[in-house]
């Protein structure tokens, strides 16, 4: 489609004095409506420039398209209707075109070139050591790994890093409580839960014995200067930690290029306040160290606590720093809930009063929080939700709906954890981020919503048809099947254009930073795909046309097969 915009706009260019081809090919639509033609000018957008009333430019547009069509062109006819240009294409010609694309590029349809020379990080999961790993968590693990996938198709070098909670105050909590009341077998069997559980017991004792808290914050120091003894006891909590999560990140199919936690940049601190010094940032607020934000409407983004222990902040700005340095990014991405929103703007503002231009390259992907009302799983006090038991059970459940649905099929297991882990992720990115979601087995695991499983059975079954198709046809190893092409149906057509749009879709999810435009691109694709083949048989319909379906099909799969992978789904070719 975006070679045919390109046509289009520049043959338009010729008919407007003072008008870049550039700038018609920003303004063009493509209306999701198919009465609105296929390509749409909204010509009030060029009105003032031109001087002409929004009409009288659509209606010379029109004439003129309308006066100069030749059959090659791909333009059918255009029309001039309240304001807008509308251009209908040709089917035949450019149908072609499309499916080759398609064909040609497979694994790499829909991708770009755009981001090529230009590096992204992506910050992203970023769990907290002896602390479950929530749904939030989740959330940004998907999110943030969708982002990673949508950037490099784009192009761009993108480096995922997980930021780790490894690193303050709390741990040195962890270490007075592990030796007051901990053992190593509980430890190593309960791992998290026993981390999670002395702390909850640290809590409750030091309401009666606030002397635990001065110890707490003595260990902490005591591994902030680098204590052998101290760092060797959390290494081992960090290690048990990671074990845990490593087993959800492989469940999720998720990988970093750095697991690099907020303890790495331990030897990087000084660095910041020392530049903060320099600058006249830093104020002293009784004992501890602040930079004030008031001219800017926040509250104050505090560096170092009454003991010089570092802090989020103090670590969020020696982690840029060195980021930028490191890998010298055009832009870093941090994905967390929105909760955390103030504390980004606030950082952000601190490394812009640092004197660092490139401050404006920091960018928050907030997102909106999960609930688990309709699985029995919400959280209440004392009730952590233990996510790897919630993937678990999905997957569990999927494994009983396949026994209903499918009972010959081989390998249910592996079936069964593709389409569970993958509804799960599907609707973490089923609504644009910003939305609280609410995670409720029935609607993620239905077959006929507008869910992962949806999507996924379309694919099983579009697979299906392929294998018999290739036992009967040649088409597949024809290299001139697409000059014969025969698709005469509207669903065919539709189909079509829904398939030219994958690159337009894959491009704004990474404009806007929105994994959720492909999860409902893929969605629509599998709909108009199950509109087309309800309509127009396959297999039985004779040699010429049942070839193109074919053709089409393949260049369904190839589309899905592409986007479910980029947010991070499999494409079983049976279920
Ligand atoms: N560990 C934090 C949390 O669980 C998220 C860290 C996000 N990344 C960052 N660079 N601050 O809330």
């Amino acid at each position: 489609m975006k070679k045919l915009q390109r046509t289009v706009a520049d043959k338009l260019h010729g008919w407007l004095e003072g008008i870049e081809a550039e700038e018609i090919l920003k303004l063009m639509e493509i209306p999701s409506d198919a009465s609105k033609g296929d390509l749409s000018l909204p010509c009030f957008k060029l009105s003032k420039k031109l001087r002409k009333a929004p009409q009288e430019i659509a209606d010379l547009l029109a004439n003129a398209i309308n006066g100069s069509l030749d059959s090659q062109s791909g333009i059918a006819h255009a029309e001039s209707l309240a304001g807008y240009l509308n251009i209908y294409l040709d089917p035949k010609v450019i149908t072609p075109g499309i499916l080759r694309d398609i064909l040609d590029a497979g694994e790499g349809y829909g991708s770009h070139q755009e981001g090529i020379g230009k590096t992204i990080i992506v910050d992203f999961s970023s769990p907290n050591v002896a602390k479950p790993f929530h749904v939030g968590h989740l959330r940004s693990t998907v999110i943030g790994g969708a982002l990673v996938r949508i950037f490099k198709f784009m192009g761009y070098e993108c480096i995922g890093i997980n930021h780790l909670g490894d690193w303050g105050t709390q741990f040195g909590k962890l270490v007075v409580a592990y030796r007051l009341w901990g053992g190593p077998g509980r430890l190593e069997q309960r791992a998290i839960d026993e981390l999670f559980s002395l702390y909850v017991r640290f809590h409750e004792e030091a309401e009666r014995r606030p002397e635990l808290e001065d110890e707490a914050r003595a260990v902490f120091a005591r591994m902030e200067q680098g204590d052998a003894e101290m760092l060797e006891q959390w290494r081992w909590f960090v290690e048990l930690s990671l074990s845990e999560f490593n087993r959800i990140y492989e469940l999720l199919g998720t990988s970093f290029d750095h697991i690099t936690g907020e303890s790495f940049y331990n030897d990087k601190m000084d660095r910041v306040i020392t530049e903060l010094q320099e600058r006249d940032l830093l104020e002293e607020d009784q004992g501890a160290k602040l930079v004030r934000l008031d001219d800017y409407n926040m509250s104050p983004a505090l560096m170092l606590k009454q003991d010089g222990s570092s802090l989020y902040h103090t670590r969020d700005v020696a982690a840029a720093l060195y980021r930028k340095d490191t890998y010298h990014f055009h832009q870093a991405v941090y994905v967390t809930d929105y909760s955390q929103s103030l504390h980004f703007r606030q950082w952000f503002k601190v490394v812009e009063l640092m004197g660092y231009p490139w401050a404006d390259q920091l960018v928050h992907v907030p997102f909106g929080r999960v609930s688990l009302e309709g699985t029995g799983f919400s959280t209440r006090k004392g009730n952590i939700v233990k996510l790897e038991d919630l993937l678990q059970q999905t997957i569990a459940k999927v494994r009983e709906i396949m026994e209903e649905k499918n009972p010959g099929l081989e390998c249910k297991d592996e079936v069964a954890r593709q389409v569970g882990v993958g509804a799960v992720i599907f609707n973490d990115l089923s609504s644009n981020r910003i939305k609280d979601i609410v995670f409720d087995w029935e609607q993620a695991l239905s077959f006929e919503g507008e869910t992962g499983p949806y999507v996924q059975y379309a694919y099983a079954r579009i697979c299906s048809l392929l294998r018999k198709g290739r036992e009967v046809s040649e088409v597949f190893s024809q290299s001139n099947s697409i000059e014969e092409l025969h698709l005469p149906e509207s669903e065919e057509y539709a189909l079509v254009k829904q398939l030219s749009l994958f690159p337009h879709s894959v491009e704004s999810a990474a404009v806007k930073m929105e994994p959720s435009i492909i999860s409902r691109y893929l969605v629509d694709t599998a709909q108009a795909f199950n509109r087309f083949y309800h309509h127009c048989p396959v297999m039985d319909a004779e040699r010429k046309l049942r070839d193109s379906r074919l053709l089409l099909t393949e260049g369904v799969r190839i589309t899905l097969y592409n986007g479910l992978k980029l947010i991070g789904l499999e494409a079983p070719e049976r279920m």
